[in-house]
């Protein structure tokens, strides 16, 4: 038996206004993006903006139904904007916040199983990382190279041949 250790690196920064202008930018997007989410039910509003390799911004938001489970993340709703808009062009960098009712969010959001399943999905399709920018409204901004880091052991397309 070999023990092994799984790590990845990451950035925290502490405030949005320490980001680089470009990526202050695009969080920012994302905030708008949240501001039309559709989030009745939990009065959590989710927004993700991202910038793809050719310069286009793609924007999503959380989608939700009365019949809970319909609902859909952000994120996921970002990736099939992009998909049908601009098939097969990469994502450089993916920003992710979040807006809650009764107070300013404070932590950075991460994102669920499901969205970290499709965006590894998306990382292998085009062949390269996103680049994920994750925070709240206010504090700390968290910065990966990738997101599969976020999922170890991912379930990949190789593994059904
Ligand atoms: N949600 C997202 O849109 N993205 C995430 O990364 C986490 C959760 C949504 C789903 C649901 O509409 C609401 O946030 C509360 O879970």
């Amino acid at each position: 038996m070999k023990k092994e250790l799984y790590q990845f690196e990451y950035y925290r920064v502490s405030d949005r206004t320490e980001l680089a202008a470009k990526d202050a930018a695009l969080l920012d997007a994302a905030t708008r993006a949240a501001q039309q989410a559709y989030a009745p039910y939990s009065n959590f509003k989710v927004g993700a903006a991202a910038m793809l390799v050719n310069g286009e911004v793609i924007r999503g938001s959380n989608q939700e139904n009365a019949s809970y489970p319909v609902g859909i993340c952000a994120e996921r709703v970002l990736l099939g904007n992009a998909a049908v808009q601009f098939p097969g062009v990469a994502i450089e960098s993916l920003a992710i916040t979040y807006l809650r009712a009764d107070r300013k969010s404070s932590e950075p959001v991460s994102p669920c199983g499901m969205c970290r399943q499709a965006l590894t999905e998306y990382e292998s399709r085009v062949h390269q990382p996103i680049r994920l920018l994750l925070a709240g409204e206010l504090g700390e901004v968290l910065i990966l190279n990738q997101a599969q880091a976020l999922l170890p052991f991912v379930f990949q397309s190789q593994h059904l041949f």
